[in-house]
């Protein structure tokens, strides 16, 4: 990342200043945090310190089917607000160009985020730093082009796609989309068709790489026959193993990149999200039974075997989290996604602390154990991802949930 140094967003001034400020805040989110003397020394690692390990270094990259990125990209939801309110438009600039300034290239958004104002920020923060990062966002919600009006069900309709694509390109202030996700599978759209789409946007120069998410083995097959995929994005975490039944086998196979989102749980591999947090009303998660009380309760052991493994390692229950998935394959990249710059800084310390075989058999074989209460998602998420990227409903030998052409 040598070369990114020469236009970093915090070479003086302000970002210095706040970085100061982050740290001293962050000193006393430690204290009042519930991991163990062990991980909170961790926590309070002076940022950027394993920085020189990972930057400039191939280490710090992975390849996604012919896409080079950072090997942990950002996830800007949540700047957008999802878990919690939106934050301030400064802020989630700041922080998104800390983010890009301590080595990530790959950010993460899409049209429904807001609707719209993550690609907003996204495309403000990075404006500067355009042709040195790789932007990826997604299509595919039934969002009103004009309103931002999120509607029921999904659109992937060709001409939608293509109007669809305007609006992120102008907010996201580009002229270019690096990776283009369709964000679900349509049913009642034709893969083939959406591939083709994305082809002629490919075509135009709009965008560069054509990814899915949410998507199961059948569909990835039948896109790829049509415009090669380059990644696919899906929930993955040591608690949600989906992928594990079809997904990252097709992915193996077509050389296809695999992008694992909420990496962190949403949090709970953290242990911040405990028992007794209070999750408000704008909090997705509070809709979804993995995050009940008595499920964050029962699922605790899971926080503690991560917590075991980060507690010899000085390192965090999260932290581990993210080497266990950059463990798994190396064309996997985790895109954890925070408000804070502290969490992004100790998230992008987790590079520097890679996992042994035996400490991911420790946790392979220690989590074996546990059975984790509740769904990932509510119902209403769970039932637009498609078969096959979900347990219980493999799409081999099937079509997966888009109609045949
Ligand atoms: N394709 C899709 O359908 C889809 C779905 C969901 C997400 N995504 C993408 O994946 C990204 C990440 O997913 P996600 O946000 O759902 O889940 P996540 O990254 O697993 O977890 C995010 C949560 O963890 C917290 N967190 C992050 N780092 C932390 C740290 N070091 N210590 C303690 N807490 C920490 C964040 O809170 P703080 O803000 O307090 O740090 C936030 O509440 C999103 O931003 C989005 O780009 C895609």
């Amino acid at each position: 990342m040598d070369n990114l140094r020469n236009d970093s967003f915090s070479e003086n001034g302000p970002e210095q200043k706040d970085r100061r400020k982050l740290l001293v805040t962050g000193l006393g989110l430690a204290a009042t945090s519930l991991l163990t003397p062990g991980s909170a020394s961790a926590q309070t690692r002076p940022a950027g310190q394993s920085a020189t390990a990972q930057q400039g270094t191939k280490q710090g990259r992975r390849k996604l089917g012919t896409l080079e990125v950072s090997a942990l990209g950002f996830g800007c939801m949540n700047v957008a607000g999802m878990y919690n309110r939106p934050i301030d438009k400064q802020d989630a600039i700041r922080l998104i160009r800390a983010a890009y300034d301590r080595g990530v290239t790959l950010f993460d958004t899409a049209e429904v985020y807001g609707p719209f104002l993550g690609e907003e920020l996204v495309g403000e923060a990075l404006a500067p730093v355009r042709s040195r990062v790789v932007i990826a966002s997604k299509f595919g919600f039934n969002v009103d082009l004009k309103t931002g009006a999120v509607g029921p069900g999904h659109n992937s309709r060709p001409e939608h796609i293509k109007r669809a694509t305007e609006g992120s390109l102008r907010r996201l202030k580009t002229d270019y989309i690096d990776l283009h996700y369709q964000h679900r599978v349509d049913p009642s759209v034709p893969i083939e068709d959406v591939a083709g789409a994305v082809q002629d946007l490919i075509r135009e120069g709009k965008v560069r790489h054509f990814g899915l998410s949410a998507a199961g083995g059948a569909t990835i097959r039948r896109a790829h026959k049509v415009q090669q995929v380059t990644a696919v994005q899906n929930e993955y975490s040591i608690w949600t193993r989906d992928p594990e039944l079809e997904v990252l086998q097709a992915c193996e196979e077509l050389g296809v990149g695999f992008v694992a989102w909420s990496p962190l749980g949403m949090g709970y591999l953290t242990g911040t999200v405990t028992p007794r947090t209070l999750l408000g009303p704008e909090d997705l998660r509070a809709s979804m039974t993995r995050f009940t009380p008595e499920a964050r309760r029962a699922n605790w052991q899971i926080v503690e075997l991560l917590q075991r493994v980060a507690n010899r390692k000085q390192a965090t229950p999260g932290q581990v989290a993210l080497a266990w998935l950059l463990a798994r394959k190396p064309w996997i990249v985790p895109i954890p996604g925070t408000t804070t710059r502290k969490h992004m800084e100790q998230n992008m310390d987790a590079l520097a602390l890679p996992l042994s075989t035996p400490e991911v058999k420790e946790i392979n074989d220690g989590f074996a154990r546990i059975r984790v209460q509740g769904a990932r998602l509510n119902a209403e998420l769970l039932a637009g991802i498609d078969i096959g990227a979900k347990l219980g409903t493999s799409s081999k030998g099937g079509q997966g949930m888009s109609p045949l052409p």
